[in-house]
């Protein structure tokens, strides 16, 4: 299929939640070309019927990101969709969470979140960073939390206190994007809260619906240039002290 004209996405755990809004909103352009990862292709019905009504293009492939072999072999149906024509957004915004304190928190628990939130994002770059080399426009968007920020942390630490892993695993995400950012001056690499939006993750007392905060989401990544590349931002495009 020739590709040269669309503009090419890859969007971690599209299944549900914040993800599929993602996808949701790129595939009502029928610029976007999206390649949609997520644990079990098999089951991922919405994915599936948002591709019959689509008016851009959506692969579904499978990644789990807390399988690293996993994100290993998707370099193979990446090369069939975007081989030639290259990547032009990557969103890492699988993620998990856990509910614990810092005497609470179980350290095999806390290896898992590093695995999902932490480690997945960081290989799944990886794999990805040749094709986003051959790409025109070449962004790297994590999808982080307000917390993973130290500096926010005395204004949020009550609720906050109970998500230690979670924290944590967040606060070192941020730090690969900035990683990231130095070892790639000709990259836009952002990481970002979605704020507190109303998915599984987020519960019903949510802030935002999922639409409200994608909105944002994609208005921050499409408009940022590598001059605000390494950023800790939100949504709504304000900056989050580290
Ligand atoms: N909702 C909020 O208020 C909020 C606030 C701050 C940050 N965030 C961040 O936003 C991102 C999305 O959150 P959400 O609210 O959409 O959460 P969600 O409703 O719980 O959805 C999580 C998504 O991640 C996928 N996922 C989890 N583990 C995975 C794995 N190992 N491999 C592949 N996919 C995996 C899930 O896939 P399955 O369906 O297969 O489980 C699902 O599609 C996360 O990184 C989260 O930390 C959310």
């Amino acid at each position: 299929m020739p590709t040269t004209h669309f503009t090419t996405w890859l969007v971690t755990g599209a299944n549900r939640g914040i993800g599929l809004e993602i996808v949701t909103q790129l595939v009502a352009s029928s610029n976007n070309l999206v390649i949609a990862a997520c644990r079990t292709p098999e089951k991922a019905t919405a994915l599936n019927d948002l591709k019959k009504s689509a008016r851009g293009v959506i692969h579904i492939i499978k990644i789990d990101v807390s399988n690293f072999d996993s994100i290993r072999a998707s370099t193979k149906a990446l090369q069939a969709v975007c081989g030639e024509t290259g990547l032009n957004y990557l969103i890492n915004n699988a993620g998990i969470i856990a509910q614990d304190t810092v005497s609470t928190l179980d350290p095999e628990h806390l290896l898992e979140l590093f695995k999902t939130n932490t480690a997945g994002p960081a290989l799944v770059s990886q794999v990805c960073l040749p094709f986003l080399e051959k790409g025109s426009t070449k962004k790297i968007l994590h999808i982080s939390s307000t917390a993973g920020s130290i500096g926010s942390l005395s204004a949020l630490e009550s609720p906050r206190g109970l998500f230690t892993s979670y924290a944590m695993s967040k606060a070192a995400l941020n730090m690969l994007a900035y990683k990231q950012k130095l070892k790639n001056p000709d990259f836009t690499i952002i990481t970002l809260c979605p704020g507190w939006v109303k998915t599984d993750m987020g519960g019903e007392e949510g802030l935002l619906e999922p639409h409200e905060s994608v909105a944002g989401i994609l208005k921050v990544i499409t408009s940022a240039t590598v001059v605000e590349s390494g950023k800790y931002l939100r949504y709504n495009g304000e900056e989050i002290p580290w």
